[in-house]
């Protein structure tokens, strides 16, 4: 008999049925459904990338393998990016690996640090990886609270607590954060580093959502210190680029940290694909398309934003494509909004933030559901009509 891993095993319990549940009835009885639940862009893709892919296919016709860390040119426009963008220097041969977006990174990078058991931090909401990586490389999760009460951010009292007890390899942190959109400020990083640097732990930094702002502009955890002998940040064009299907990211920081990914990588797969790299490269030599980007998502922002607040919802966005609202009961609410307009068999999916919580204890994700600000112009505006008219 085939039987999955005990890790494994864990997964395989989906425990949000009754919100699929709502979502098939109403697509069986005919909804339209305007689907602000998963962060995936409907938009295309940055046309420079379709250019480079192109390009690429004849170029690499006789390639052959790709280099494991990726092509230079295109570690090198990274690091010119970085420059420009961060303002800080990288070495494209020593500080950069180019990965299969940045959810294979985040994912496999425990398994370059952990042994068994060792304990890994965690946000007590966020993107499922950081669990799941830690857990199938042998760690253990320790989960660190973020609220709305700390302005989402942990409380570095509590951290200290952690640290403490339970001596983690690595901590695991994302902003601007998805879901709840907060921006962390170099002097918080300052202060995290000093503390993680005196407990001997790595600051993975899960930077996917940092070209996509709105009235602050988000720095980088590499900017807080000259010192990286500790930090890692992860990247990815999926967000930034609208390129979620191209599947191309990069790490960059600390060189031993860098260099043992690497080596990690090596025994795992042969490098992402040359002609997307060859795709990946033209991202990184345009900044306006990101621009323009921004404020697509800006006026989505300000539609949905408006609605909601006229009902007296508070909204968190201070960057990335989600509104985090402030509705009580997230799952009633979400069910609420796919039967908001029965006349006219209009649907609005979004996401619990019940569905987020990666620990039920420590968080109020509960209280929330996240808009995602990824159905186009007319749909945005449609479901801000409708929440002003029927919620
Ligand atoms: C916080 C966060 N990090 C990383 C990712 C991964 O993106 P990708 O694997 O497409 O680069 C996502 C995707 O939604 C995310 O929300």
């Amino acid at each position: 008999m085939i039987k999955p891993s005990e890790t494994l095993k864990k997964f395989l319990n989906y425990s949000f049925a009754e919100v699929d549940r709502a979502k098939q009835e109403a697509i069986k009885n005919g909804y339209q459904i305007i689907d602000l639940g998963v962060g995936d862009p409907s938009d295309p893709m940055y046309d420079g990338i379709i250019e480079g892919l192109k390009v690429g296919a004849e170029k690499h016709a006789r390639t052959g393998y790709p280099p494991y860390i990726g092509h230079e040119e295109l570690r090198v426009a990274i690091a010119e990016w970085l420059k420009r963008r961060f303002g800080i220097d990288v070495d494209s041969n020593k500080q950069i690996v180019i990965t299969s977006g940045s959810k294979e990174a985040i994912f496999h990078f425990p398994m370059a640090f952990l042994n068994q058991e060792d304990k890994v931090l965690i946000p007590s909401i966020g993107y499922p990886p950081y669990r799941s990586g830690t857990m199938f490389a042998g760690g253990i999760p320790v989960y660190y609270s973020i609220k709305e009460s700390n302005g989402f951010l942990p409380n570095l009292e509590e951290l200290e607590f952690l640290f403490q007890k339970y001596r983690p390899k690595i901590m695991w942190l994302n902003y601007p954060n998805n879901p709840t959109t907060a921006i962390a400020g170099i002097d918080f990083y300052q202060e995290l580093i000093a503390l993680a640097r005196k407990y001997d732990v790595i600051l993975a930094s899960d930077e996917a959502y940092i070209d996509i702002y709105y009235d602050v502009k988000p720095v980088s955890i590499l900017q807080a210190s000259n010192d990286w002998s500790n930090l890692i940040a992860f990247h990815s064009l999926s967000k930034r680029n609208n390129a979620t299907g191209l599947r191309v990211g990069f790490v960059v920081g600390g060189e031993e940290i860098v260099k043992y990914f690497a080596a990690l990588k090596t025994q795992m797969d042969s490098g992402v694909a040359n002609v997307l790299q060859e795709g990946a490269l033209r991202a990184f030599k345009d900044d306006n398309h990101a621009e323009k980007m921004r404020q697509i998502y800006a006026k989505r922002r300000a539609l949905l934003k408006e609605a909601l607040e006229s009902k007296g919802i508070r909204c968190y966005s201070f960057a990335t494509i989600y509104i985090w609202a402030k509705t009580g009961n997230s799952v009633a609410f979400t069910k609420k909004l796919l039967n908001l307009d029965p006349k006219n068999r209009i649907g609005i999916n979004v996401t619990p933030g019940k569905l987020l919580a990666l620990d039920e204890d420590e968080n109020d994700a509960d209280q929330f559901v996240r808009f995602a600000l990824v159905a186009n112009d007319e749909h945005i505006k449609l479901a801000s009509e409708i929440i002003k008219e029927k919620l």
